[in-house]
C-alpha cells in the first residue's frame, strides 16, 4: 500500500501533518507517539521576535469544537531554530514552519533568517492582522494576499505553503490571488471567527471577545471550501478543519486536498495523528486502494 504523496517538490511518506498550534513542535507529544511516523510536523506560528499573546481567558469549548484567542504567543524565529529544530530533526519527518507576522517585513525576515535552515517547507499564516493596513487580515483582502505572497517568495528558500482563511466571501478569489503571488501549495482552512457569551456575568466568554473556531464543528466548510479550491487554481493543497477521523481525512482528500493536517483532535487525544493514519490505512485496505494517488479529488 502507497501512502507517499508529493507537495510542491517535497516528499511525504503519508498525507498526515499536524496543524499549526495545535501540537507545538511535538515536544509534548513524544511520549504519546512516534513522530517519525508523520507526513511532516506543521509547527505553532513563528514570529520575528517574541510574541507573549492575548490575556486569558482565551479557551472555550463549544458544540463540536472549540474557540480559541491564544494570539500567536511564540517565542521566536531564534529560539526556535535553536531549541525546536535540532529536537525535531531527530526524527524523521518534514518539517514545515508556520510563519506569522504584522507586517509584511516581519513575514520576511523569518523567512529569510531560515534560509539556510533545516526546515521543508515554510506556511505562511495570512490570518494575521496587518498593522500598517489598520489590523485588516492579509488574507480577506486579493491584493493583500497577493502581496505578501509575493515578497516573501523572493525571500524564502523552501516551498511557500499559503494558508487561508475562511473568513471571506469567496475563498476561490484568494486563492487564485496567492497562486498569482507564487505560491507552492495552499493549505485551508485557519479558523472561523466565533463567540460565545456568559450570560451570568452579561460579557464575552472570552476576553479577546471574538475568537477562532475549529473542530469537528467547521469540518463541512473546509471541506466545501478545499473542493471549490481545488478547482480554482493547480497547486497542490492541504486540507483541513475538523479531521477527527481516518473517514474525515478521506473525505478531504476525496475533494482534491494531497495532504490533510490534523488539529483541535491533538488536544483531546494526543494519539489522534497516528489513529487518523491507522483510519486511513485500514480505509484503503478495505477498499483495495493500492496508492493514495487513486483517490486524490476524485469528487468532481
Ligand atoms: C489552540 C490553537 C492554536 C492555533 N494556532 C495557529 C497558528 O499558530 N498558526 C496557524 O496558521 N493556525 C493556527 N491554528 C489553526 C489550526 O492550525 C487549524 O487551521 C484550525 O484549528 C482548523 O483545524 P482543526 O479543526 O483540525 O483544529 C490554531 C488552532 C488552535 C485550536
Amino acid at each position: 500500500m502507497n501512502l507517499s504523496v508529493n507537495i510542491a517538490g517535497v516528499e511525504f511518506k503519508n498525507p498526515v501533518t499536524t496543524a499549526s498550534g495545535t501540537f507545538g513542535s511535538g515536544k509534548e507529544f513524544e511520549d504519546y507517539i512516534d513522530l517519525s511516523r508523520l507526513g511532516g510536523v506543521i509547527v505553532k506560528g513563528v514570529a520575528n521576535k517574541e510574541w507573549l499573546g492575548n490575556p486569558a481567558p482565551r479557551i472555550a469549548e463549544t458544540y463540536g469544537g472549540m474557540l480559541n484567542a491564544v494570539g500567536l504567543q511564540n517565542p521566536g524565529v531564534e529560539t526556535f531554530i535553536r531549541e525546536d529544530i535540532p529536537f525535531l530533526r531527530k526524527y524523521n519527518t518534514n518539517i514545515i514552519v508556520n510563519v506569522v507576522g504584522r507586517t509584511i517585513s516581519d513575514y520576511c525576515e523569518v523567512a529569510e533568517r531560515l534560509q539556510t535552515e533545516d526546515v521543508d517547507m515554510l506556511e505562511l499564516n495570512i490570518s494575521c492582522p496587518n498593522v500598517k493596513e489598520g489590523g485588516v487580515a492579509f488574507g480577506i483582502n486579493p491584493q493583500m494576499a497577493e502581496e505578501i505572497t509575493r515578497q516573501v517568495k523572493k525571500v524564502a528558500k523552501q516551498p511557500l505553503i499559503v494558508k487561508l482563511s475562511p473568513n471571506v466571501t469567496d475563498i476561490t478569489e484568494i486563492a487564485r490571488a496567492v497562486e498569482a503571488g507564487g505560491a507552492d501549495a495552499i493549505s485551508l482552512i485557519n479558523t472561523l471567527i466565533g463567540m460565545r457569551i456568559d450570560i451570568n456575568k452579561r460579557k464575552p466568554i472570552i476576553a479577546n471577545k471574538y475568537a477562532g473556531l475549529s473542530g469537528p464543528a467547521i469540518k463541512p466548510v473546509a471541506l466545501r471550501m478545499v473542493h471549490q479550491v481545488s478547482k480554482a487554481v493547480k497547486l497542490p493543497l492541504i486540507g483541513l478543519g475538523g479531521i477527527m477521523t481516518g473517514e474525515d481525512a478521506i473525505e478531504f482528500i476525496m475533494a482534491g486536498a494531497t495532504g490533510i493536517s490534523v488539529g483541535t483532535a491533538n488536544l483531546l487525544n494526543p494519539k489522534a495523528t497516528i489513529d487518523i493514519l491507522e483510519g486511513i490505512e485500514m480505509f484503503m485496505k478495505e477498499k483495495k486502494i493500492s496508492d493514495i494517488k487513486e483517490i486524490i479529488g476524485i469528487i468532481e
